[in-house]
């Protein structure tokens, strides 16, 4: 008997404790034990930044219409030396009426060093797959997720660096004689294949890793795709590898040419760049450029998408190739950023107007911080065992 009562008080015993536990944890919700650190920047500001524009889910969408809906023909051209590449999408007229083909990307290509329609379209298909599959996972695996592709950047060229330099492209760098000093650091990172042929004592004539937004490589492979192995888009040299962001996934097309007509005379070497870094280089602008506003704007951040739509907001090529270099660096080096008064927007070129969809100011506000605040950065300091190495402006 006494064996049977013992178990029937326990179960009463436990069944109470159980009903209290469940009791406290409905009236006193679990509190998440507070962070180690609090998190780097504003809260509110951190939030609204980490939200997805509507811009990013276009580009996902434009991906899984071309994954689907996509079709490649080629045609003989030019007195049959060379073929003329359509890349299509049906069109649905509003009106109604069956779909029409409508031109996604036009490309001459070489008449005979390229593989079938066919295998060309499942290429291109393979290569629009892992983009989706990367960029869905991302999204998928939420906030700390992003910041982890930090610790893994100094894998992409096989090993971490002691000094590197990035050279942006901003005219303040004319007549800096800065040259020698960028070409002795271990690893020089360019941005958008800029010209350094006429500017070297200023720029340097050292490129370690040439860092594009897929429109540069869209614009060379246009230009190139049908007369150059491998494209020629390389111009620092033929094995100096190319980091692209993604912009338009048509573009995905051009990098699976290149490849194919690529020889070991002119390799196509490319990284794309990953779903995170993307993700992350997009919190951190849009974070710095909500900062700038609300303190332009007496702390009111109600009417930040009236200045910059979201559909087109956008970090530079040159502030994720910042992001990337904090990832592969020891020591970071940052040339040509700035804009003082009166300089030329680009040093290789006379273009007058900053492009509407970056915000320049806000990120020279980052660059600010990485160097003198760096503790305060938000979106990095949620990446797991990685810590900002040191970051020297030179305007
Ligand atoms: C592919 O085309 C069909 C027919 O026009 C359309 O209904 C469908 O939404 C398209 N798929 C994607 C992923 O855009
Ligand atoms: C690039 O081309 C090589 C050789 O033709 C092929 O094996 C490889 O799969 C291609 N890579 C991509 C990303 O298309
Ligand atoms: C937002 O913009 C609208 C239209 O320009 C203006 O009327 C409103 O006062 C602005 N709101 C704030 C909080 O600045």
């Amino acid at each position: 008997m006494k064996r049977r009562s013992l178990p029937a008080f326990l179960v009463v015993l436990l069944l109470s404790l159980l009903s209290l536990s469940f009791r406290r944890s409905l009236l006193l919700p679990r509190q998440p034990p507070p962070p180690l650190h609090p998190a780097a920047g504003d809260p509110l500001l951190r939030r609204l930044a980490a939200a997805e524009g509507s811009g990013a889910d276009q580009v996902l969408a434009d991906a899984a219409a071309l994954l689907v809906n996509g079709s490649i023909s080629t045609f003989p051209s030019f007195g049959n030396r060379q073929r003329l590449l359509y890349l299509r999408l049906p069109y649905v007229r509003p009106a109604g009426g069956p779909p029409r083909p409508r031109t996604v990307s036009r490309l001459r290509v070489p008449l005979f060093a390229l593989p079938s329609d066919g295998s060309l379209l499942a290429s291109f298909r393979a290569s629009l797959r892992s983009f989706l599959v990367a960029h869905r996972r991302r999204r998928q695996g939420g906030g700390g997720n992003v910041a982890s592709v930090m610790s893994e950047l100094a894998g992409l060229l096989g090993r971490r660096f002691p000094t590197c330099a990035v050279v942006g492209n901003s005219g303040a760098i004319l007549g800096s004689g800065r040259g020698p000093q960028i070409d002795a650091h271990d690893l020089v990172i360019r941005l958008n294949n800029a010209r350094v042929a006429g500017f070297a004592a200023d720029v340097g004539a050292k490129t370690s890793l040439s860092f594009v937004n897929s429109n540069i490589l869209h614009l060379c492979a246009s230009r190139r795709a049908a007369t150059a192995a491998g494209c020629g888009c390389h111009p620092y040299g033929a094995t100096v590898p190319m980091a692209m962001y993604v912009c338009q996934p048509a573009h995905l097309l051009d990098a699976v040419i290149c490849n194919a007509t690529a020889t070991l005379a002119s390799p196509f070497p490319l990284l794309v760049t990953d779903a995170r870094l993307d993700a992350l280089s997009a919190r951190i602008a849009k974070y710095y450029s909500l900062r700038r506003f609300v303190s332009d704007n007496g702390g009111s951040v109600s009417n930040w998408s009236r200045k910059h739509d979201e559909r087109y907001f956008h970090y530079s090529s040159g502030m994720q190739a910042v992001v990337m270099a904090l990832g592969m660096c020891e020591e970071v080096s940052l040339f040509g950023f700035g804009k003082p008064a009166g300089a030329k927007h680009h040093y290789h070129t006379n273009q007058k107007k900053e492009l509407d969809l970056h915000d320049y100011q806000a990120e020279y506000d980052f660059y600010g911080d990485l160097q003198a605040r760096p503790e305060t950065v938000p979106f990095l300091d949620e990446a797991q065992g990685f810590t900002v190495p040191p970051v020297r402006l030179y305007w």
